[in-house]
Formats: C-alpha cells, sequence, structure tokens
C-alpha cells in the first residue's frame, strides 16, 4: 500500500508556520529565518489558506526589481492559492513528488475539509523515498544473506 501525505503528516507533525497578506515582506523573511524554513503559508485572520510565499517570492518579487522588503506587503509577493496546487491527506507521497517535479512546486500546503492541515516540502517527500528505498534494500540484504 502506497503511503499517504497523511502518514508523513503524523511523522513530520501538523504544524504551519503563517502569515497574513497585510504584514511586511520582511516580516516574512524574518519568520522564515527564524524557524529555518523556505516558506510561510499566507492565511486570513481566521486562518483561511489564501497563498503560501516563498524565499523565492521575496527574493524575484521585491528585491530582484529593487523593491524594498520594508514597505512590500506579503500580498505583493505571494503565490495565491488559484495558482498553485494543495494536497489532501489521502494523496499518496508519489503523487506529491509528481506535482512538486511537473509543477515546478517546492512546498504544498495540505488542506482537510478545506482546512489548513499541514505542509510538504521537496525536501521531506526526498527524505520519505530516500528512507523507503534505504528499508527495501535491508531486507532485501537479509532476504540474500537468510538473515531475514
Ligand atoms: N532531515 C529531514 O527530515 C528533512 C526534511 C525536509 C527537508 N530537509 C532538508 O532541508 C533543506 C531544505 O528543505 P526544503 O527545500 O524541503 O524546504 P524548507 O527549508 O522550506 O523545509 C524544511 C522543513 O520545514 C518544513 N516547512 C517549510 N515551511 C513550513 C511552514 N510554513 N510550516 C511548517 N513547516 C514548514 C518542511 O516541510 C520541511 O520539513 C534541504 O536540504 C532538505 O534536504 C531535511
Amino acid at each position: 500500500m502506497s503511503t499517504t501525505v497523511g502518514d508523513l503528516l503524523r511523522i513530520k507533525g501538523t504544524k504551519v508556520e503563517t502569515i497574513t497578506a497585510a504584514e511586511t515582506v520582511l516580516e516574512a523573511i524574518r519568520r522564515m529565518s527564524e524557524k529555518h524554513i523556505g516558506c510561510l503559508a499566507v492565511v486570513t485572520k481566521a486562518g483561511k489558506l489564501t497563498g503560501i510565499v516563498s524565499e523565492r517570492d521575496c527574493l524575484w518579487k521585491v528585491i530582484a526589481p529593487g523593491g524594498s522588503p520594508k514597505t512590500h506587503l506579503v500580498k505583493d509577493a505571494m503565490t495565491p492559492l488559484a495558482q498553485m496546487k494543495t494536497v489532501v491527506p489521502a494523496q499518496t507521497v508519489e503523487e506529491c513528488m509528481g506535482l512538486i517535479t511537473s509543477r515546478r512546486h517546492r512546498h504544498l500546503p495540505v488542506l482537510e475539509d478545506g482546512k489548513l492541515a499541514g505542509l510538504v516540502s521537496i525536501g521531506d517527500v526526498v527524505k520519505f523515498m530516500l528512507d523507503a528505498q534505504e528499508a527495501t534494500i535491508q531486507s532485501l540484504e537479509k532476504y540474500i544473506t537468510g538473515t531475514f
């Protein structure tokens, strides 16, 4: 049976770091830096997901054109929900890898009944796949050497 996003979140945790669209890009950068993460979910005051803002969004849409992160707001840099992909807990990790590679998204918010329920990154998916490969190799080695 394929491993799902829900399985991955049970290991990784469901907490999502967020920001609102009205906060400054500088605040977004500070929050990402403090938490050692590359993106924040953009939410309304009521916690509804409206998009994400990544370190790349901040660099490409604000810094590269000569803007100031002190005055530009998250709404100027964020990728709105309509332009991105989200996943649900029942989807497989392989499906996430497909979206990450084909759509060039590095972060996928997880929605459950329309509510933000986690966030999966390219690193989470790669780590999961490497761990699964390692487990397969170890069980094959045990099978071949008769130590099963
Ligand atoms: N050892 C691990 O378990 C692990 C997991 C993921 C990434 N990494 C490594 O970290 C580096 C960067 O990772 P990345 O490119 O996947 O992106 P990233 O730096 O944005 O993500 C790092 C971790 O933070 C989490 N994260 C990111 N934004 C979040 C948010 N807003 N709320 C909650 N969690 C959030 C991700 O899900 C991931 O687990 C890479 O070198 C990668 O290999 C390691």
